[in-house]
């Protein structure tokens, strides 16, 4: 398991151990994989650092710099970290990596889904997994809301809300099967509390994947979610 779970509110633990579960899936020794949309390049460096046996290439609009992933860089020969577009990634061959994913990143791209499938499953070999961990859902009104404040203050033009609809058209582009895991309903204002108050958003969670079980409807209002498509 990555060790990268520290540090997020405790409401939202469940959430990046279900997706980093996904990210270790299968022993990534001796095989690629590419981080898109990777920021600071935190993930990247400790997926090549949990596989080091693995080809890990992390890929952001900018590159990435700092103490998180210079030393690592230095250290691990399987990893680098590009600048680049993950609406193009026309510098990677046809079937050449076993996973893609990202963090954070998928409603920044959701504005051309198609393009975005497109190049992935080209560069995806069979049976690959295109995942993505932490994402806003938009039919949750208050991440809605607070998207739409986001928005309108900061004129963010590549921020979309995500939907389930999104991710339906995405499985239709080619992949073959497509999971999504759907986390915070009442834990997602849980948020604000400190982390002194950290019990509430245990209990709230708990709560969440209590009611998410006894009544699937409600998986419509979860705040967050991954998504794992299989090519
Ligand atoms: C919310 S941050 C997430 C960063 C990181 N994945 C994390 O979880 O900390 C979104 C990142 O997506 C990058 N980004 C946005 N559009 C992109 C694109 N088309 N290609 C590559 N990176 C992009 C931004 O530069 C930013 O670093």
């Amino acid at each position: 398991m990555l060790p990268a779970v520290g540090g997020f509110p405790p409401s939202d633990r469940a959430l990046f151990l279900a997706g980093y579960g996904e990210l270790c899936r299968i022993d990534l020794n001796g095989k690629r994989a590419l981080e898109i949309c990777g920021g600071f390049g935190k993930l990247s460096g400790l997926l090549a650092e949990t596989f080091p046996g693995a080809e890990v290439i992390g890929l952001d609009l900018y590159a990435a710099s700092g103490p998180e992933i210079d030393e690592r860089l230095s250290r691990l020969p399987g990893l680098s970290y590009v600048a680049g577009d993950a609406l193009d990634l026309s510098a990677y061959m046809d079937k050449s990596f076993d996973l893609v994913w990202g963090q954070a990143s998928l409603h920044h791209l959701a504005h051309d889904p198609d393009k975005l499938c497109r190049e992935v499953l080209r560069v995806l070999k069979p049976g690959g997994r295109f995942v993505f961990i932490f994402e806003p859902l938009g039919h949750n009104l208050l991440v809605a809301a607070i998207r739409a404040v986001r928005i309108a203050r900061e004129e963010l033009p590549d921020e979309c809300n995500v939907y389930f609809s999104q991710f339906e058209r995405m499985l239709s582009t080619g992949f073959s099967r497509c999971e999504v895991q759907v986390f915070n309903m009442l834990g997602y204002p849980m948020k604000a509390l400190s982390d002194r108050f950290g019990f509430i958003s245990r209990t709230a969670q708990r709560l969440d994947s209590g009611l998410f079980r006894c009544f699937p409807r409600l998986l419509r209002y979860g705040a967050n979610c991954n998504v794992i498509f299989t090519k």
